[in-house]
């Protein structure tokens, strides 16, 4: 059957309106945790999430981001802006990941933003050549817009979120509150939340978790102390 002119108009229109998805099903090995995950093809780089079943308020959400070590940084912009969201930057520092949680009032360093909070949990660490940083974040998927109004992650459709990169190294990589340099690489990706929301997710959490003990270790080598 031949489709009419106008009826592939129309859903041409409605897949740029509202965004194809950009993300496929990847299941962690490491963790077990089945993710929504966008790679960029020209660094390598994947940035992954996984939600709960549950999606009102303010949510908790599981993230992981996995690329080249030698970046000097990577980062993930929650309103798929680079200003008044939730930034989440990470950088390797010898075999650790650096997480830093930061927010932007327009086209300069962010600041650091203290309305969010990571979990650190196993699957993250340097191996060979590759970052992997997962965490459950706390904060991610609800903030403030510019004029104070709250906003959250948006599950009608693909969710238009966005990357930033650079190959230049943070100023002091063991300081998560480091200063670092502008961007080399600038994206966005649409999301598939509804696929990436599970049952699973409380226990792929507490599967996850990094003992307390192991933690301060890590703690204390992430300062390099
Ligand atoms: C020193 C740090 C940074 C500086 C000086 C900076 C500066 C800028 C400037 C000047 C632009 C507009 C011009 C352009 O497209 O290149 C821009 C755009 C953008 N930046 Fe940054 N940036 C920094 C860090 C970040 C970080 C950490 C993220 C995300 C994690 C980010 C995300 C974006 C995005 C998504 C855009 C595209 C425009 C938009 O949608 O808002 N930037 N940045």
């Amino acid at each position: 059957m031949r489709w009419p002119k106008v009826i592939l108009a129309a859903i041409s229109l409605f897949g740029s309106v509202f965004g194809q998805s950009d993300t496929v099903g990847y299941t962690d090995s490491e963790t077990g945790i089945k993710f929504q995950s966008f790679t960029d093809a020209d660094t390598q780089v994947s940035w992954r999430v996984a939600l709960p079943e549950k999606t009102e308020g303010d949510y908790d959400a599981l993230i992981q981001i996995e690329g080249p070590a030698n970046l000097g940084w990577i980062g993930w912009a929650w309103a798929g802006t680079m200003a008044y969201n939730p930034l989440t930057i990470v950088w390797a520092n010898g075999k650790t990941v650096v997480h830093s949680s930061r927010i932007a009032y327009g086209f300069y360093t962010p600041s650091v933003y203290n309305e969010t909070t990571y979990q650190v949990l196993k699957g993250t660490g340097v191996t060979g050549d590759t970052l992997k940083f997962t965490a459950l974040c706390k904060g991610c998927t609800t903030w403030k817009d510019f004029d104070g109004n709250t906003q959250t992650l948006d599950l009608t459709q693909p969710a238009r979120l966005a990357y930033a990169l650079s190959h230049e190294v943070v100023e002091s990589p063991s300081n998560s509150s480091s200063n670092f340099n502008i961007h080399d690489n600038v994206g966005h990706w649409n999301a598939d939340l509804v696929a990436s929301k599970s049952a699973d997710f409380s226990s792929w959490v507490s599967k996850n978790t990094i003992p307390a003990s192991n933690e301060s270790f890590h703690f204390r080598n992430r300062r390099g102390a």
